[in-house]
């Protein structure tokens, strides 16, 4: 349930967080799913546009806003490494067995030295292509929200066409508002949960 619920759970309160606050970038997502939506058969009047796996899969943009959410805000904030045997990483640092490294995936994703100078900045742009037809590879020792090695989640693919059609099907049928007056600030936890949860209003659209 941690693995798989959890993680999923509290990457969509985050991408529904960022996303509620531009408005310009679910406007490029709608542009994206808009092809699909138009061939698809509306059963009726006020019925809601469901994007089955399949349709979402290769949906360039969709993706990008989901890992630069994972980017900012990777739901298992933390890796912890034990070391086996006494070596020298390749940065020069000497580790010995026993010791313990800890990662903060958190801080990886926020840092200038990785991510360049608008680091913070929330920009699904910067996982596309020259084309935007298609995602630019970045190695997951970089971006590490889903491990790297030989235990990197075994759910990965599961998560992304899970939070694809979740987002995509809400984005297309409804505007996302966030509620005035609520504080928003991540939980010290083993999952990066919102501490007071988010609090939307969902207003149907007429498409
Ligand atoms: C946004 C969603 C998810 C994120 C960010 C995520 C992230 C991660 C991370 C960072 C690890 C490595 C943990 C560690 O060893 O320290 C991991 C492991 C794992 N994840 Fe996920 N996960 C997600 C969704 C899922 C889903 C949906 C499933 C199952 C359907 C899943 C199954 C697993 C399993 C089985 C492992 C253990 C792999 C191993 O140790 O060999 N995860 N995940």
């Amino acid at each position: 349930m941690l693995a798989a619920r959890d993680t999923v759970g509290t990457a969509l309160t985050w991408i529904f967080y960022c996303l509620a606050q531009n408005p310009n970038i679910v406007s490029i997502m709608r542009n994206e799913l808009s092809p699909i939506a138009s061939h698809k058969v509306v059963a009726g009047v006020g019925t809601m546009v469901i994007f089955e796996p399949a349709e979402t899969k290769s949906l360039a943009y969709v993706r990008a806003v989901l890992y630069e959410t994972l980017r900012l805000y990777p739901p298992a904030p933390t890796e912890l490494k034990t070391v086996v045997a006494d070596d020298t990483m390749p940065s020069g640092h000497e580790v010995h067995a026993g010791d313990a490294i800890f990662i903060s995936l958190r801080s990886m994703g926020r840092m200038e030295g990785i991510w360049g100078k608008d680091c913070l900045d929330y920009n699904p742009d910067r996982w596309l292509s020259k084309d935007r037809n298609s995602l630019r590879y970045v190695p997951s020792h970089k971006f590490l929200a889903f491990n790297s090695g030989p235990r990197m989640c075994l759910g990965k693919d599961i998560a992304v066409m899970q939070m694809m059609t979740v987002v995509a099907s809400t984005l297309w049928n409804f505007d996302v508002h966030l509620l005035e007056g609520q504080s928003i600030e991540p939980k010290a936890s083993c999952i990066l949960e919102m501490k007071n949860g988010l609090m939307v209003k969902l207003k149907k659209r007429d498409v």
